[in-house]
């Protein structure tokens, strides 16, 4: 496929921001051009030739951000490949096994009709903004989930998609 990606985000402490630039990273050593923005940056999506969608899940959500991306450009993005992912989880388990999108998300799929979507451990550390996440690290429940190896398998898999049309 000829044409641009885009990769784009909801964040409110960055590890989003990180898996974003691993997937795209990937995408551009497989030959494709691509572009990395915040969700909230995006101006509009009719000059990108498909588009991988991800937010950090907070209370059971998708990052706000991502969720006013879909819902603003939802038309546009009908009519192209999108790969949607999401990062959470503050253990492994999304290392160990597949972990369905939360039911927003799972909205987004359907009305989106998403190629896939993949959750993606989380990360949580030291500076992290408000109360509930000062909360967790106080807990010994933070940490750096995120597991760049299969983020990296994933966005292979994506560009393979999208070279082989
Ligand atoms: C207040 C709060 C609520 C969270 N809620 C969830 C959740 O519902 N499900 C989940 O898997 N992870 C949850 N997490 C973990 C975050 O999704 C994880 O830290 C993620 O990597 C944050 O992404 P960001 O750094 O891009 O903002 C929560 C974290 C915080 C601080």
């Amino acid at each position: 496929m000829a044409g641009t990606v885009l990769v784009t985000y909801g964040t409110t402490n960055g590890s989003t921001a990180r898996i974003a630039e691993t997937v795209a990273d990937v995408l551009r050593k497989e030959g494709l051009t691509v572009e990395t923005l915040p969700a909230r940056s995006v101006a509009g999506v009719t000059s990108y030739d498909a588009v991988v969608v991800g937010g950090g899940l907070y209370a059971g959500r998708w990052h706000k951000d991502a969720r006013r991306f879909v819902r603003r450009h939802r038309h546009e993005l009908a009519e192209r490949p999108v790969w949607l992912f999401s990062s959470g989880p503050l253990d492994a388990t999304a290392s160990e096994r597949d972990i369905p999108p939360v039911p927003g998300v799972r909205k987004a799929v359907a009305e989106l009709d998403a190629r896939e979507h993949v959750t993606f451990g989380g990360c949580l550390e030291e500076g992290a903004k408000g109360w509930v996440a000062r909360m967790i690290l106080r807990n010994g429940k933070g940490g750096d989930f995120r597991d760049f190896t299969a983020i990296e398998t994933w966005a292979a898999h994506v560009a393979d998609d999208l070279t082989r049309g």
